[in-house]
């Protein structure tokens, strides 16, 4: 089962990004980022991307990754070819999450797309695409597991969504 190890060591490589991408609908967040200003006739950001969502995912998405730095003094997950996860690389990774995931309203916003709505693959990549630009500071990482990433994100994103919205920390699937 070489893909599916393929798809693990990605998985395992991008999972600080899941985790900051994914804690900020729990921390039911008031303060938006924007502050409530508008650029032109829509908001800048939204009320989705607040001080108190942000702060949750890098919090989360920092401890996903000692988690990671963890299990690795545990098992050489090196020798099988895992990328070896370092703070650097877990910083690079949350921060660019949710930065990337920021430009993502921002771009729906300017396009009139209000809070909430889908803009699918979008909504699924954004987060992806800042982490990997932001930390590819520290890790030229193969173009390979980019693609592995890009791939198996949008049904990871939307089945994790689906699950979210059934037990009300979404209001919406997507
Ligand atoms: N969230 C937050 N702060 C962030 C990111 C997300 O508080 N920086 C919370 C918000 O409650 C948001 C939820 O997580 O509603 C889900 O995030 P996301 O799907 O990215 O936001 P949307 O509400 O869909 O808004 P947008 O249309 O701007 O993507
Ligand atoms: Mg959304």
């Amino acid at each position: 089962m070489d893909l599916l190890i393929e798809i693990a060591k990605a998985i395992w490589f991008i999972l600080p990004a899941y985790g900051a991408n994914a804690f900020p609908p729990l921390m039911k967040g008031k303060i938006p980022i924007d502050r409530g200003k508008k650029l032109g006739k829509n908001r800048i950001l939204g009320d989705g991307k607040t001080v108190e969502g942000t702060l949750g995912g890098l919090i989360f998405g920092f401890f996903v990754g000692l988690v990671q730095i963890f299990v690795q003094s545990k098992i050489n997950l090196e020798s099988y070819g895992f990328i070896n996860i370092t703070i650097p690389l877990i910083l690079t990774l949350t921060t660019g999450a949710l930065i990337g995931d920021m430009i993502g309203s921002f771009i729906k916003r300017r396009f009139g797309i209000p809070r909430g709505r889908p803009a699918p693959l979008l909504d699924q990549l954004d987060f992806v695409f800042g982490a990997l630009l932001l930390s590819s500071i520290f890790y030229p990482i193969e173009l390979e597991i980019v693609l592995f990433i890009i791939v198996v994100t949008p049904p990871i994103h939307l089945i994790s969504n689906i699950f979210a919205y059934l037990f009300k920390l979404k209001n919406h699937p997507f």
